[in-house]
């Protein structure tokens, strides 16, 4: 034991009581959950997405509407169980009307994630979309291989994260595949990928 179940409920108990968060008043008129994130503590695949949707801060867990069930499929296709692998967001509340969240956004809530990357060390980041992208790969020193997502994604970039080799991948967001099947297509490919690549570490 490491600790890492406290350190994730610390994180968790922190994001509920911080009433200084850009989006916390949006989060409690609206009787809004939080979505820290769920999954494996020792997961090896790390899902970042954007931001939560409706349904995600209604129930306070994340990737659980119609982008959530096309995380699943490919998941379950790639042969990988959803509760072997964590999944959080970079914003941890939901933003008015689905909007894209704003730099102070991602910058108030991304020690949250800092703190979940560093405590479940995983072996590879797969960001789901463009902000995701973005953050990670300008965090972890990967600045200047950022691209399109279309030019990038399915590349695996190696990062340093406190000592551990870490294999950062960025990942079309599934939303964005909802009635694009070729990119369905390649988001499963890419899921399919990642599983490989831990898969021959074992
Ligand atoms: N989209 C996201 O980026 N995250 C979720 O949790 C749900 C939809």
């Amino acid at each position: 034991m490491d600790g890492r179940g406290e350190k994730l409920k610390a994180i968790r108990d922190e994001l509920l009581g911080n009433d200084r968060l850009p989006l916390y008043g949006y989060r409690t008129e609206n009787k809004y959950f939080p979505v820290a994130g769920e999954g494996n503590h020792y997961a090896k695949i790390l899902f970042i997405g954007e931001a939560p949707g409706k349904n995600e801060a209604m129930t306070g867990r994340p990737f659980c509407g119609a982008a959530g069930r096309v995380l699943d499929q490919s998941l379950s296709e790639a042969g990988i169980e959803r509760g072997e692998v964590y999944i959080t967001n970079i914003v941890k509340d939901r933003p008015p009307e689905n909007r894209d969240p704003s730099p102070e956004e991602i910058e108030a809530y991304a020690p949250y994630l800092d703190r979940q990357i560093e405590t479940i060390k995983p072996r590879v980041i797969a960001t789901l979309g463009r902000f995701s992208m973005d953050y990670v790969m300008r965090r972890y020193g990967l600045e200047k291989a950022i691209k399109s997502i279309t030019a990038i994604r399915g590349t695996v970039f190696k990062a340093d994260i406190l000592g551990n080799e870490t294999f950062v991948v960025p990942l079309y967001h599934p939303a964005a595949t909802i009635y694009d099947q070729s990119k369905r297509a390649i988001l499963k490919a890419d899921i399919k990928m990642i599983s490989d690549l831990v898969q021959n570490e074992n």
